[in-house]
């Protein structure tokens, strides 16, 4: 453990941050997690405590906070990996859906409401809006997707795409998928 306490429970304290202030500890406590661990499993599994801890402190309704990643055997589809939430969806196909937009597109998809997007896939029927960000390699391959949703409309914006990207970015350096 680093500075933050003694304890690995600890990187869940962002109780009274801004949304701004809450990203920025959960891209450090990340960094500081990954510093020397490159397992996808073990670092995707706690980034998506850092997640869900995180937006859980904002006064925000986030219901699932995620990744899916993409298949080693066939890039075309998307599998649930490490999560926080309700059970969901465990495939993807290719272009499906927003995390499909994000991985086809490699563009960040911020969907204010979801009832707009077509195609959007419904894992729970409350979600409401929802953040999808592609983890790119160096080669610019997707290896998967950070996937957040809330249970209410416009939950996310600019603040979370600029940090989620910076995780995703992180990701992708500190794990061998
Ligand atoms: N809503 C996503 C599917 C994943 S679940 O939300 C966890 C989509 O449309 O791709």
């Amino acid at each position: 453990m680093g500075e933050q306490g003694e304890h690995h429970a600890d990187y869940a304290h962002f109780d009274g941050l801004q949304r701004e202030e809450a990203l920025q500890l959960l891209l450090d406590s990340y960094a500081a997690l990954a510093a020397d661990q490159d397992n996808w499993v073990c670092n995707l599994a706690n980034a998506s405590s850092l997640l869900w801890h995180a937006y859980r402190s904002l006064p925000l309704d986030v219901n699932w906070a995620g990744f899916y990643i993409s298949r080693t055997e066939n890039k075309q589809e998307l599998l649930l990996g490490p999560f926080q939430g309700k059970v969901a969806c465990q495939t993807i196909r290719a272009g499906s859906g927003v995390c499909g937009a994000a991985a086809q597109t490699k563009e960040t998809q911020v969907v204010p409401d979801v009832n707009k997007f077509p195609g959007h896939i419904a894992c729970d029927g409350e979600t409401k809006s929802e953040i999808v960000v592609p983890i790119l390699s160096d080669a610019g391959e997707c290896l998967g997707v950070i996937d957040i949703d809330c249970l209410e409309y416009n939950g996310f914006g600019e603040t979370d795409k600029k940090h989620l990207e910076e995780l995703a970015n992180l990701i992708s350096r500190t794990c061998k998928f």
